[in-house]
């Protein structure tokens, strides 16, 4: 199976795989696909580095890819402590009392409020410059364009950039801005995601596109027959996320949680919700019962991006796992293609 996207990414697939997991990542890449390493969780750049000198060596030369987060619309300049100091008391009390119930651990000394940095513009630029020290072929950006600059940066390099889309109207923009790849993500998708269907979308955004840029789909991915779906609506290929939480890879290298795992996998399409506690932005996660203490009447409602992950991002990322649909278990993502 080949489309136009194989050719311009160099891969054997049109198929993308956004993973958190270098090594997910990595086997993705080695098998045919497109392997793109999420770098939000990489607060220190040279450890960016590190992992993508192991990347460069461990693709067997395949091409592969890195997901900044850089939101368009959100203040993300500061520190950990600045941001720590947005929220309020009734939050911290609420969090703090919930996750004892929950029985999730403290963390160590001088670890809590760490969290999750990349999303500060900062971070994410420096997440830029390393990765185009390296042969990356795509840069992808959630929650909007890349800055022109990053945008121009990637292109002197000869690397495509991607941005998420959930509206018509947002397709439009990132090709205005000058983003090579639309990835139409539809309601469906784990993680952070809008309010239209993909059967809806994702023809809508292959009209609104047209020739400008290559549209590729997400959310709801999991296997050949909804590959084949999105490629019938016009897709060049497919970018998929939750699907690979449940590779053997991913547990023994990333989570190292098997609860996290089964829950996963056991897990039906009725077992998520779409919800602003993760960041304060939708996201869609599996439920759990932390997801419902935020339902219960007297809960506080979510704070706007970007305080919340800042805050709780480590002590919490146990209790967050988003959901892959029974039928699509993935059991190696060396093997995925098979
Ligand atoms: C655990 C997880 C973390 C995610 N983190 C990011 C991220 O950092 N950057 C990003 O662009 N998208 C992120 N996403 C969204 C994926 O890139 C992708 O669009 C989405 O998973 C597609 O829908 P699917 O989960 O139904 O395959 C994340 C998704 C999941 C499941």
């Amino acid at each position: 199976m080949r489309t136009p996207l194989c050719d311009d990414l160099g891969t054997q697939y049109p198929v993308i795989a956004f993973t958190p997991s270098e090594h997910v990542a990595a086997a993705v890449s080695r098998s045919g696909g497109l392997g793109v390493l999420g770098c939000v969780r990489f607060n220190d750049p040279d450890e960016l580095d590190a992992v993508l000198d192991w990347m460069d060596v461990n693709t067997d030369g395949r091409p592969y890819g890195v997901d900044i987060v850089m939101p368009n619309k959100v203040p993300t300049e500061g520190s950990a402590g600045d941001l720590t100091e947005l929220i309020p008391a009734e939050h911290r009390a609420f969090v703090e009392r919930t996750l004892r119930e929950l029985g999730v651990p403290e963390l160590p000394d001088g670890a809590a409020g760490a969290g999750v940095l990349g999303w500060l513009h900062s971070v994410a630029r420096s997440h830029v410059d390393v990765a185009l020290k390296h042969r990356i072929s795509l840069i992808a950006n959630a929650l909007g364009s890349p800055p022109k600059d990053v945008i121009d940066a990637a292109h002197e390099h000869g690397v495509k950039v991607a941005a998420l889309a959930g509206r018509a109207k947002h397709a439009r923009s990132h090709v205005d801005n000058g983003v090579d790849i639309v990835i139409a993500q539809g309601y469906e998708a784990g993680g952070h995601t809008g309010e239209i269907g993909s059967m809806v979308l994702l023809p809508e955004i292959v009209d609104e596109v047209g020739d400008d840029a290559t549209v590729v789909a997400a959310g709801g991915i999991g296997s050949g027959r909804q590959i084949a779906a999105a490629l019938t609506l016009g897709a060049e290929g497919v970018w998929m996320g939750s699907y690979w939480l449940t590779t053997t890879e991913y547990l023994e290298t990333h989570t190292k949680s098997q609860t996290m795992q089964d829950a996963l996998v056991a897990a039906t399409s009725a077992d998520t919700v779409r919800t602003r506690i993760f960041s304060g932005k939708p996201a869609r996660l599996l439920k759990t019962r932390w997801t419902d203490a935020w339902e219960q009447p007297g809960a506080p409602s979510a704070l706007p991006m970007p305080c919340r992950t800042y805050w709780w991002g480590r002590r919490t990322a146990a209790s967050m796992p988003r959901v892959i649909p029974r039928s699509s278990r993935c059991r190696s993502a060396r093997s995925w293609a098979g």
